[in-house]
């Protein structure tokens, strides 16, 4: 089969969260399995576009609106990451430092969608299903279906994933001439709630639709930031996929980014030397459990409860544990954790920014890993920290439920909560601290948690199958 998909993030090209890790994953082990992968994304200026070579493939001309411009698709020329990897150069409007955050990404992200479709439609051949990630590609099911100089491409199957439903690529109806020019009776796909909304599109026009978790699927119906209504009605093209982890990058035994390697025997030792490196480094007390929250400081991952919670803990349970925490988001988030650490005397640091390379010290040398997301489609950072053997404390929401059992039940390995509130997560960090005085149940537990499977190979059966039944 030949697949294509679209997304704006893709590890190592570029990466801001689990987007990034699951493109840069699924087509290597699809190209694997005998099938032709291949990813097309915006060419930023990363350092993985000056490190790497590359061939022109295609060169067109199109327009957003008014505005005509020219595009190029460059070809990586090496494979290097296992499957073929296209860029599309927009001058002046993709080529950027960061993947979002700018004020005209509405214009960045349809530009690079028409870019994408103008390119498709200039192919001899059809590929057997464009997957589409994200609102930053759901509008191209609408494109290849609707738009008049497109209408080649319509027998195409297409598949949307939804990594993330809170975030959905609104545009206002004054800027619909972004679009180029469309069946006007089929109008009523684009919108939701007055306004253009990309991922609502998506899930009316793409074939087939997918989350990254059974747990996300049941709780868009009740809870998707406004389109609950469009899930429900929905339901039947819509199918739940857990993420697989790209085991051979996670994998503690040779990942590059650590000094000290270990494996399921070795789990202990390796464990309390990747902890020293990370104690040293953060001024922290290796005696005491290492607790970690890796990721975006946001409210979706109950960021802000943090703080308070890390607070509440000290005061009740007393300073038993250490607390490091890696990520940057809101800076009101920030500010307050900078403030709880200066005041926290040694047992609690912070790193704000974005490190690849550290993350994967925490994933190994933290005893355990806070996760009080309010919002979770999937999360891979519990299953890194699986893999590594770190305890993952979580609450019970979307992907954190449908990967972690509590070490309470039978054959269990987590801590469990059920509310995003501060109560609940102290009470979760009051069981760690007493967990952690049990080295052998410990040890149990890490044992039991590396020898889970979250590899790539049933995931990616899953979308196969899905794309035959296209
Ligand atoms: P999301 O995509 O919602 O942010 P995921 O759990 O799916 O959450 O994936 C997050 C990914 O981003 C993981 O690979 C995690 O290690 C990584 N990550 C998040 N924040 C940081 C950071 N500040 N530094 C390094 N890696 C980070
Ligand atoms: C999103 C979700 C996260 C998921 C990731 C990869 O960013 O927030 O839960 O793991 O996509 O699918």
């Amino acid at each position: 089969m030949e697949i294509l998909h679209v997304s704006a993030e893709c590890y190592p090209v570029a990466k801001a969260g689990g987007l990034g890790d699951v493109v840069g994953a699924l087509p290597k082990y699809q190209t694997a399995a005998g099938h032709i992968a291949k990813v097309v994304m915006p060419m930023y200026k990363t350092k993985f576009l000056y490190n790497n070579q590359f061939d022109v493939v295609h060169k067109g001309y199109t327009n957003l609106g008014n505005w005509w411009f020219i595009y190029t698709v460059i070809k990586e020329r090496n494979n290097a990451l296992g499957f073929d990897l296209y860029l599309v150069d927009i001058n002046g409007l993709l080529d950027r430092d960061k993947i979002y955050g700018y004020d005209d990404d509405s214009e960045r992200f349809i530009s690079f969608q028409i870019a994408v479709v103008d390119w498709l439609a200039s192919w001899k051949h059809h590929p057997d299903v464009v997957h589409v990630h994200d609102h930053q590609a759901a509008l191209i099911p609408f494109m290849m279906k609707h738009c008049y100089r497109y209408q080649h491409l319509r027998d195409i199957p297409t598949v949307l994933t939804i990594h993330n439903a809170e975030y959905q690529g609104w545009l206002s109806w004054d800027k619909s001439y972004y679009i180029p020019a469309w069946d006007t009776w089929k109008s009523g796909l684009l919108e939701w709630n007055k306004s253009i909304n990309a991922l609502a599109c998506g899930v009316r026009c793409a074939w087939k639709v997918t989350t990254v978790s059974w747990s996300y699927l049941e709780e868009l119906r009740w809870a998707a930031n406004g389109l609950e209504a469009l899930f429900e009605y929905e339901k039947g093209k819509c199918y739940g996929i857990l993420n697989g982890i790209d085991t051979k990058v996670w994998d503690p035994a040779t990942d590059t980014y650590l000094e000290n390697h270990y494996d399921i025997k070795s789990n202990a030792a390796g464990k309390t030397k990747n902890k020293e490196i990370l104690c040293k480094r953060f001024g922290l007390d290796i005696e005491k459990p290492l607790i970690a929250f890796i990721g975006r400081l946001v409210g979706e991952k109950g960021a802000d409860l943090l703080a308070q919670a890390i607070g509440d803990s000290f005061y009740y349970i007393g300073r038993k544990m250490n607390f490091l925490i890696l990520g940057s988001g809101a800076s009101y988030i920030q500010d307050g954790l900078e403030r709880v650490s200066i005041l926290s005397d040694g047992d609690f640091s912070i790193f704000i920014g974005y490190d690849e390379a550290l993350s994967h010290v925490i994933y190994a040398g933290a005893d355990f890993i806070l996760m009080p997301s309010r919002v979770e489609p999937c999360g891979l950072n519990q299953m890194y920290a699986m893999r590594y053997g770190t305890v993952p404390i979580v609450r019970a929401t979307g992907g954190l439920r449908d990967t972690v059992k509590d070490f309470g039940d039978p054959d269990g390995y987590g801590i469990r909560f059920s509310n995003a509130i501060v109560g609940d997560i102290t009470h979760a960090l009051w069981r760690a601290v007493q967990l952690y005085q049990e080295p052998l149940l410990m040890e149990e537990l890490r044992r039991r948690m590396m020898r889970l499977d979250f590899s790539w190979e049933t995931s990616m059966q899953q979308y196969l199958d899905l794309y035959a039944s296209l």
